[in-house]
């Protein structure tokens, strides 16, 4: 089947996602993200399948990877079949000094976490406008439709402005591949985003957050090609 593809080519996000594919090795189980910066990584695995025989299988975070993974050869494997991950690489919303991320602007992150928690080793893929000393970009959550205004109310009970996320101006919510909806919720700065990823996991009809604070490395793409690398302090 043909399909159209919109992305922008952007020298940033492929130095970073390229870069971060050299991490990959023969006999690995990859989990692969989701979004344009892994669209790079995936394509880069598959020129590696291809050409230079790499053998490996792969766990997809959406649809979305599992189209482009497909397109490129990568074979696909299921969590029930290998529940333990070599390493995951994904993209990123915004990544803090001590390289907590904020996913999810694609929709993708619950399976996204599931994925990166699965894996011994989670790598993020990132241009260097991603980069923050803090974090102040809202928080996507996944919900059940039916708790969608509870999860609300909620937000707001926390101070935060809660934003059903919609497909277009007149369309209707933006469904995730679970079939839930999307909260944007606005906090302002984040203090401390352990704690706030704590309480967001306990709202009732939350299915999943976008804070994630289990990242191994960060690769950064720059402008003029250059990848910075950072590692988790332990
Ligand atoms: C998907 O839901 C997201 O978590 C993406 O990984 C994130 O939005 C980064 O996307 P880009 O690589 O397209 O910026």
């Amino acid at each position: 089947m043909k399909e159209r593809n919109p992305s922008v080519e952007s020298p940033e996000k492929k130095a970073a996602g390229i870069a971060a594919a050299e991490l990959v090795t023969d006999g690995m189980v990859v989990g692969l993200g989701t979004g344009s910066t892994t669209a790079y990584t995936i394509a880069e695995l598959g020129r590696r399948v291809a050409e230079e025989g790499l053998d490996i299988i792969a766990v997809v975070t959406s649809y979305q990877s599992e189209m482009l993974a497909i397109q490129a050869g990568i074979t696909l494997t299921s969590l029930a079949e290998n529940p333990e991950l070599d390493l995951a690489i994904d993209g990123a919303d915004q990544v803090d000094a001590a390289i907590n991320v904020i996913k999810g602007g694609g929709a993708a992150h619950t399976r996204e976490k599931i994925v990166s928690r699965s894996a011994k080793s989670f790598v993020i893929v990132a241009d260097e406008g991603k980069s923050s000393e803090g974090m102040d970009h809202f928080v996507p959550i996944e919900v059940l439709p039916y708790a969608k205004e509870l999860v609300s109310k909620q937000i707001r009970e926390l101070g935060g402005e809660p934003v059903l996320r919609l497909a277009s101006r007149k369309d209707g919510p933006v469904i995730s591949d679970n079939g839930n909806f999307i909260i944007d919720a606005e906090f302002g700065f984040i203090e401390d985003p352990a704690e706030m990823s704590f309480i967001l996991s306990q709202l009732t009809g939350v299915v999943e957050h976008g804070i994630f604070t289990n990242v191994d490395e960060v690769y950064i793409g720059k402008k003029d090609g250059s990848v910075e690398i950072t590692k988790k302090e332990v």
